[in-house]
């Protein structure tokens, strides 16, 4: 097979070294199917890993990207055939296995999931993981008892990712959407995704009451902190929290109070989820949940832009998915 390029993550002082190399299969970590990538795309977690931070990537070298959609070029796998249109995220690709930030993969048939009928490659990598922890959160919330009409959903870190997806979805569903972020320029984008209202992030607060006016029948929560706090505090009785993401901080301090007297459900989201569980809510996103913005959403690079894109999320100056067009 030929040479392929790729961008990878070497050892390094401090942060890893970034390095643009041209590979074989050979090269990659061991897997019975081959994909060619047609794109990967940056998650918040590719940009930590690219700086090295939060002990994410502990092997070197590395190809990042914790998701990927392509075509199989050669499979071992007997439930998969070459020119099969496939998606594959998390099980630890672009982290204990090499992912997508190169022009081919190798996985694991057990990985790799194909593109459910009605989505194309490109929803596929737009959606990847951030679609489907958006999908995933409002699958969990719903079965939590979430529905339109038991009052708003708070999306918080409104532009990024996931939650530029989770809008989408919700407001194709029939929510009503407030979405919460700290970028005031982009409230034409947030309302364009189906965003009723636009709110901005948290003020500091001193000294919090344990419950305050109840808002949210539901909330998806990149965020964490004190704004998931807040979240406890200002949810309606029975409200929902999906909580996945800790983009402004990983403490959690609140009381029982909101969980024993509105009785709010906090609900973790682990977006490696097993395979059948994908299978349910890849199938969910591409009927019920199905978002309608998703060229909207997407801003396509090549991937000689990958390093200062990867710069740029973790400057948090990126708004929605940023895709890696693998041809360009
Ligand atoms: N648990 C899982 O399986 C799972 C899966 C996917 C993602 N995640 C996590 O979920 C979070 C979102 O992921 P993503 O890929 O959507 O990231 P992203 O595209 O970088 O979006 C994060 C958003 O959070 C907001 N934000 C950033 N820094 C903030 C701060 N200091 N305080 C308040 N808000 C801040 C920004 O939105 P505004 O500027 O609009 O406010 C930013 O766009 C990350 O923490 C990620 O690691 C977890």
């Amino acid at each position: 097979m030929h040479k392929f390029k790729s961008f990878r993550l070497l050892a390094g002082e401090g942060a890893p070294i970034r390095q643009f190399a041209e590979l074989s299969v050979d090269d990659l970590s061991p897997g019975n199917v081959v994909i060619q990538v047609a794109f990967s795309s940056i998650n918040y977690k590719d940009a930590l890993a690219s700086k090295g931070l939060n002990g994410i990537i502990r092997a070197w070298p590395r190809i990042g990207g914790i998701d990927l959609a392509g075509t199989v070029l050669e499979s071992a796998d007997g439930r998969f055939q070459s020119g099969d249109e496939v998606v594959v995220h998390g099980f630890g690709i672009g982290v204990e296995h090499d992912g997508g930030h190169a022009q081919v993969a190798r996985v694991p048939g057990d990985w790799v999931l194909p593109i459910p009928k009605g989505l194309s490659l490109f929803d596929a990598a737009v959606l990847g993981a951030a679609g489907f922890t958006a999908a995933y959160s409002l699958h969990l919330m719903e079965l939590n008892g979430l529905e339109p009409d038991r009052g708003p959903v708070l999306v918080d870190g409104a532009t990024g990712g996931v939650a530029s997806v989770a809008i989408d979805m919700l407001a194709q569903r029939g929510y009503q959407v407030t979405a919460m972020s700290g970028k005031a320029d982009e409230i034409p984008y947030l309302k364009s995704l189906g965003a009723s209202i636009v709110i901005g992030r948290l003020a500091p607060q001193d000294k919090p009451k344990p419950l305050e006016k109840a808002q949210w029948a539901g909330a998806v929560d990149s965020v964490g902190g004190a704004t998931l706090a807040w979240l406890t505090r200002t949810m309606l009785p029975g409200g929902v929290i999906a909580s996945f993401g800790n983009a402004g901080g990983a403490e959690l301090e609140t009381t029982v109070l909101p969980f024993i007297l509105r009785g709010i459900r906090l609900l973790g989201v682990n977006a490696n989820a097993s395979m059948p569980v994908r299978q349910i809510v890849w199938n969910k996103i591409a009927n019920e949940y199905r978002p309608k913005n998703l060229a909207q959403i997407a801003r396509v690079i090549g991937l000689d832009e990958l390093p200062s894109y990867l710069d740029r999320t973790l400057a948090g100056q990126i708004r929605g998915r940023t895709l890696i067009d693998m041809s360009k």
